[in-house]
């Protein structure tokens, strides 16, 4: 929770689509911080958060880097299609701003390391909003981590899949935008958390498969899901995604994602971890062990709330994510989404792209 402060800090928003509600909406909660400019291409989006969220018309602009010379704002949230990220993180670092930038960090490790070099640079800071680390599960497995329950963790196993979830606004569907398809989009979400639980070791090689199979299918758009009528002549992303990275710590990573599973109709997002000395799973928040020569289940009764409960309200993992960010830039607590974690995730992400283009191939993240 936040430690207190007098200043209040000015933050700007840069993409003014689905997510920058979430960021609108957690900064409505956050005492230490005002909403003072919004930008988009599409300055209408702009005008519309703006009637939303109570910022004057005149906050809004197209071009961010005007915005960042003209209101000059301490923070900037960059809420852009994954592509954007790099190049609008640099202009906000060099017009002197720190950056919050939305999952997954960039592109690929270079842009990553452009955008911490940026910030280095301008003396600013540089966080990834990777929001499922502030929930009470997430701190609850992490400080098991801390605590050695689970001794030296050999496995991981990471699943961030939808039984029919394309996403049908943005440009999810289009790599040279975004990337990827849901390795890089919701996988990210399910591979930050567990690298955060696992102690975030560094990753060394990694082998991967993706497979396009629905997405790009006329004959599919009209078929049930939760989102449907997605652009299938614009798709060329993968509809599912497999990986699996060593860990220098010796610990091996598997993840599978996709947008279109056939599997039970319930998505997961979800890890488990298997130590030496204890295991868990995320998604019921239960713990495996040892304990006085019988193997026990531990699992909490009451999580801190804070953190928890989705994308709007005092208590959403949103307000947790900026919350942590004003409070590491006001008072110097430490942040647990600092750019070097999205540098990481990112090399993992990057290096299953490119061993499933070389047919499977290992790899190596250096
Ligand atoms: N943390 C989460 O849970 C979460 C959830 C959804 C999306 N995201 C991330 O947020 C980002 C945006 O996703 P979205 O769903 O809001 O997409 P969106 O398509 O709804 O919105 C993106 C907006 O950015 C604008 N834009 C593009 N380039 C710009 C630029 N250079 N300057 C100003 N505006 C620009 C577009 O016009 C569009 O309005 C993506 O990186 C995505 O991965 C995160």
């Amino acid at each position: 929770m936040s430690a207190k402060s007098n200043k209040k800090l000015r933050y700007a928003i840069v993409g003014c689509g689905m997510i920058s509600g979430a960021h609108l909406n957690a900064l409505k909660h956050i005492e230490e911080a005002e909403v003072v400019g919004l930008c988009d291409l599409i300055i209408s989006k702009a005008h519309d958060r703006a009637e939303e969220f109570g910022v004057a018309k005149e906050a809004c602009y197209k071009d961010c880097k005007k915005m960042f010379k003209e209101l000059k704002p301490d923070v900037v949230c960059v809420c852009t299609p994954n592509g954007q990220h790099m190049p609008v993180s640099v202009a906000a670092s060099k017009a002197g701003c720190h950056v919050l930038v939305e999952k997954p960090m960039a592109m690929s490790p270079l842009e990553c390391k452009k955008m911490i070099a940026a910030a280095k640079a301008a003396k600013k800071k540089l966080a990834i909003g990777f929001q499922h680390r502030f929930t009470g599960k997430s701190q609850y497995m992490r400080k098991m981590f801390d605590e050695g329950v689970f001794g030296d963790i050999k496995f991981a196993r990471v699943q961030a899949l939808r039984r029919r979830g394309i996403p049908n606004w943005g440009v999810f569907g289009q790599k040279h935008l975004q990337g990827g398809g849901p390795m890089i989009d919701i996988g990210v979400h399910a591979l930050e958390m567990c690298h955060y639980a696992m102690g975030a070791p560094k990753p060394v090689a990694a082998v991967g498969m993706t497979s396009t199979y629905i997405g790009d299918k006329k004959d599919k758009v009209d078929i049930v899901s939760s989102w449907p009528n997605w652009d299938y002549k614009t798709y060329t992303v993968e509809d599912l995604a497999i990986g699996h990275v060593r860990m220098e710590t010796g610990a091996v990573l598997h993840i599978e994602a996709s947008f279109a599973a056939h599997i039970a109709p319930k998505n997961e997002m979800d890890y488990q971890l298997m130590g030496t000395k204890g295991g868990c799973k995320y998604g019921d928040c239960e713990v495996y062990t040892d304990q006085n020569g019988h193997m026990v289940t531990i699992k909490p009764d009451f999580l801190n709330p804070y953190g928890s409960g989705g994308f709007d309200g005092p208590n959403s993992f949103f307000r947790a994510k900026l919350q942590d960010f004003t409070d590491h830039l006001l008072n110097g607590t430490p942040t647990i989404i600092a750019a070097e974690n999205g540098l990481m995730v990112q090399q993992m992400l990057s290096a299953i792209y490119q061993s499933a283009e070389k047919g499977g191939k290992e790899v190596l993240i250096k």
